[in-house]
């Protein structure tokens, strides 16, 4: 065996442990679990935050930094993979992905925040010698200084294809989206450049906090007593919260009479609740439950008319989650267990039924920053069959003269109108109905009669609805 202590040390520079810096390690730690493990870094982020505030690592401030360097870093990943990919001399996919998550946080430091070059450097070259250990430190050095050679706007202008070219690539680099998420957004959206331009830099911001006041629990003027909250835009149980504001600090969320929810997903449960009815308004239905957000608020509108508020879900785990959601409605409910392409119900037996299906949630690029990236185009094939299986039973569920609301997170066309049109082709006695006309002092709500909310237009999550009524 070589004893190496006794080798005589190499001339150079004298060895320095690496500096550890809690809050970088711990948004690498958060971008490896997303990429190795598929988490959802809103899943993953608040434990390990949790872990550094009791072992006495972080404050408030550490804890802001973490969470911007992770979400915003995933965010950008599209515009960072480019400028990488113009700093390194092999392609990205050659390079180990621990590397590159060093180098992406690197480069948002670099590119998207206010770090000083040099401590967005040497912060990360630190990083690098603990995470991925010296050797690999040096590239992490030469690339990061390259990219340090100009700022993002300089960098874009390089590595982003002229938009008179190939206008989809160009926004597809120019605001981090994959080109078929861009494609299928300004399919949707229509219009022309401004327009797009619009939602995808909305999709890359951060979205505000807001809560629900649920009807009969709580009132919105008890939650605006709360610090830095401000009225909601257009749901009258809405309730914004400034930068900051905490909702877990709030009583009312914390006994679960008000929640977070946006205002999105409070105008569907408000349109299918307000849609007009002839006969009995006494039994409602949630087809897709599960977490239970617009159940909520539904079985709290329920309640004020005596309404009886059925929640169904398929996984029993997120049919506990309704049943947690539901806890102290002050009327009747309950919560099943059920697939909703395999009703457990009588045909016919509601009054009012939402089916609010699963999707690709490319409505709520803003909340998940992993999903642009995590989703394929063939997702599309999954979904299809069972959000028309769905919409289909929901159909049954209804009494003639119920009205029956379709809702996405997702304004795919594939998702939406495609669904709806096909269900309604094969199927006579179904009328749809103007969901415009449902939500007062909403703008722009597309040509009907169906409607499409947006980030950019208002400020909530792409939600989509299209409200029918049995006829015959
Ligand atoms: C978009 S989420 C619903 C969100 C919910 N409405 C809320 O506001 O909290 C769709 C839900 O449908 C559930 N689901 C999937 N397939 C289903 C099926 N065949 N029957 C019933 N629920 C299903 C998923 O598990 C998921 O919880």
């Amino acid at each position: 065996m070589s004893d190496t202590s006794r080798r005589p040390r190499r001339p150079g520079k004298p060895y320095r442990r690496p500096q550890k810096d809690p809050v970088r390690i711990l948004a690498f730690e958060a971008l490896r679990a997303v990429d190795e493990r598929d988490a959802y870094a809103n899943l993953v982020l608040p434990p390990l935050l949790r872990k550094a505030r009791e072992k006495g690592d972080f404050d408030g401030r550490d804890a802001a930094l973490a969470t911007e360097l992770v979400y915003g870093t995933l965010r950008r990943q599209g515009t960072y993979d480019a400028v990488i990919a113009a700093c390194v001399d092999r392609p990205l996919r050659e390079v180990d992905p621990p590397v590159l998550d060093v180098l992406s946080l690197g480069t948002h430091q670099l590119l998207g925040t206010r770090i000083p070059t040099h401590a967005a450097v040497s912060a990360s070259v630190e990083l690098a010698r603990v995470v991925l250990g010296d050797g690999r430190a040096k590239f992490v050095n030469a690339v990061l200084r390259k990219v340090a050679q100009d700022d993002l706007d300089g960098w874009i202008q390089r590595v982003a294809p002229p938009y008179d070219d190939d206008p989809e690539d160009h926004l597809s680099v120019v605001h981090s989206h994959p080109r078929w998420v861009v494609s299928a957004l300004w399919d949707s959206l229509g219009g022309g450049r401004a327009g797009i331009e619009r939602l995808l830099e909305a999709d890359n911001e951060r979205p505000e906090v807001t809560l629900v006041a649920r009807p009969g629990r709580a009132t919105t003027e008890e939650l605006l007593a709360e610090d830095a909250a401000v009225p909601g835009r257009w749901s009258p149980y809405a309730v914004r919260l400034a930068e900051g504001g905490e909702p877990g600090a709030i009583e009312a969320v914390r006994d679960g009479r008000a929640g977070v929810q946006d205002e999105g997903s409070q105008l569907v449960a408000l349109a299918l609740a307000n849609a007009p009815l002839e006969g009995p308004d006494r039994r409602w239905l949630d087809g897709c439950a599960g977490p239970g957000g617009k159940a909520a608020l539904l079985g709290a509108m329920a309640a004020e008319r005596g309404a009886l508020l059925v929640a169904s879900e398929k996984q029993p785990h997120r049919a506990g989650l309704v049943a947690r959601a539901l806890a102290g409605n002050p009327g009747p409910y309950q919560v099943i267990a059920a697939d909703g392409t395999r009703p457990a119900w009588r045909p016919g037996s509601f009054d009012r039924v939402l089916v609010d299906v699963p999707c690709t949630g490319l409505g709520a690029l803003r909340r998940r920053p992993e999903a642009r990236w995590r989703r394929r185009p063939e997702d599309l094939d999954g979904f299809g069959p069972l959000q028309r299986g769905l919409l289909r039973s929901a159909l049954d569920a209804v009494r003639v003269g119920g009205v029956v609301g379709y809702a996405t997170c997702s304004p795919h066309l594939a998702e939406t109108r495609a669904v709806v049109d096909d269900v309604l082709k094969q199927r006579s006695g179904v009328e749809l109905i103007d969901a415009r006309g449902l939500l007062p002092g909403v703008p722009e709500l597309g040509e009907g009669p169906d409607v499409q909310l947006w980030p950019h237009v208002h400020g909530t999550d792409a939600m989509y609805l299209a409200l029918m009524r049995r006829v015959a």
